[in-house]
């Protein structure tokens, strides 16, 4: 570590601290917070009944309140049925023939070590492909179904304040993501639980510190994750694969069916658990320059030192099938199951749900030049894959929809 960044640790935890009255008392009330919402995950858990929440595509405009209040609880849920099957199952071979057809297999063997964000996590690479611009890929992403949910869920948000409204949830900008393909039988491409949106930066960088004013001063209880302010205007430490846009939500889309023990997500489904992970770290029993095992540049990790309790949250989503959609707050620590022990794959399409607001403007339009070129996004690794690959969708191919969201033409 710089001695740059050891003092601004140091003096970031100073400031924190400062906020509380008692910054150890502090903690221990959130822990006992945190200890209720573990009880209540375990008694759901031991009696097989559904932690996180789940609605379906058909029926987004009858969700009631007490499902919107638990969908806020708990930081994430499943909308099932958001791509009928049929459909799911011709794009998941699509994308098959244009991983294949494109030998992504031996062109990856010469780009290893590029990708250094996941190299902290004790599983090592998991297998997620660097492809962003399959037909596959934006038939999901910039489909009506997609924009229909995005908006959905950019509305549990709390988007404007008292000094500015912080984007607009019925216009979406495009967030090119990866993709997950998991054979059965690999035991080697785990994730462990991390949060992504920021690892150092949640402490010391001066947006996150006003987000997280409340936690810090004593006044827990009076923390919204849901409340949007400043969430757009956070700094992130440049690095490969760390995202520099505002997430309302990451999720995925199944291309196939998957359930626990397939190599499958797994949740901590509370959404104030961030709230634990940063008090923790101002603890005497942390080095004065270290945040919990946190690295600038990586994903921030969620680790048995420091997190045990937390770490009993974790929970892997329930059985998902083709054309079911998963969401997640960007404070939501999430991990990949180190083992696929079922019998066929387990793909998924990545979309995060992007918000029209200057951040995400911002990025789409340096987006948009690497989607004409063919190349890797910007918050990815320059591994360019698929420059010259055969079935790349190029501006001619994109539908009106995928235009607007990738501003390549005017949405107004
Ligand atoms: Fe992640």
């Amino acid at each position: 570590m710089n001695d740059q960044l050891s003092d601004q640790i140091i003096a970031s935890k100073k400031k924190l601290r400062n906020k509380s009255k008692d910054y150890v008392l502090n903690f221990k009330k959130i822990e006992e917070f945190i200890k209720k919402e573990i009880a209540e995950i375990e008694i759901l858990k031991n009696s097989s009944k559904s932690i996180i929440p789940e609605i379906s595509y058909g029926e987004l405009d009858l969700v009631d309140s007490k499902t919107i209040e638990n969908i806020h609880k708990r930081g994430c849920l499943i909308i099932r049925d958001v791509f009928e099957d049929n459909k799911i199952v011709k794009i998941n071979k699509e994308l098959e023939e244009y991983i294949e057809g494109n030998g992504y297999y031996e062109d990856q063997k010469k780009k290893v070590g590029l990708d250094k964000y996941f190299s902290d996590l004790k599983s090592g690479k998991p297998q997620i492909y660097g492809l962003y611009w399959s037909k596959a890929q934006i038939e999901i992403r910039h489909s009506e179904e997609m924009a229909k949910v995005k908006k959905w869920l950019n509305n549990l948000w709390v988007y404007e304040n008292d000094e500015y409204k912080v984007f607009d949830p019925n216009r979406e900008l495009s967030y090119a993501d990866r993709v997950r393909r998991r054979e059965p039988g690999d035991d080697t491409l785990g994730l462990s639980p991390h949060c992504d949106a920021g690892s150092v930066e949640r402490w010391i960088d001066s947006s996150y510190q006003k987000i997280y004013k409340n936690i810090f001063s004593d006044n827990f209880k009076k923390y919204d994750p849901f409340d949007a302010k400043y969430r757009d205007k956070t700094k992130e430490f440049e690095s490969p694969a760390v995202a520099h846009v505002f997430r309302t939500f990451q999720g995925w889309t199944a291309l196939t069916e998957q359930g626990p023990n397939d190599g499958t997500l797994q949740l901590i489904p509370i959404t104030k658990g961030m709230a634990y992970i940063l008090t923790r770290a101002l603890l005497d029993d942390v080095p004065k320059n270290e945040l919990c095992g946190s690295k600038l540049g990586k994903a921030l990790s969620v680790n048995k030192d420091y997190h045990e309790l937390l770490l009993k949250g974790l929970v892997s989503i329930p059985k998902m099938n083709p054309g079911d959609t998963i969401w997640w707050h960007p404070d939501i620590v999430h991990a990949v199951e180190d083992k696929h022990l079922g019998k066929n794959y387990s793909n998924v399409v990545y979309v995060g749900a992007t918000p029209y607001c200057k951040k995400n403007l911002d990025y789409t339009l340096k987006q948009s030049k690497k989607f004409l070129e063919g190349k890797s996004p910007p918050d990815f690794a320059p591994e360019d894959y698929e420059i010259n690959y055969k079935g790349r969708v190029k501006l001619e191919n994109l539908s009106s929809i995928a235009k607007k969201q990738l501003v390549l033409e005017d949405s107004n």
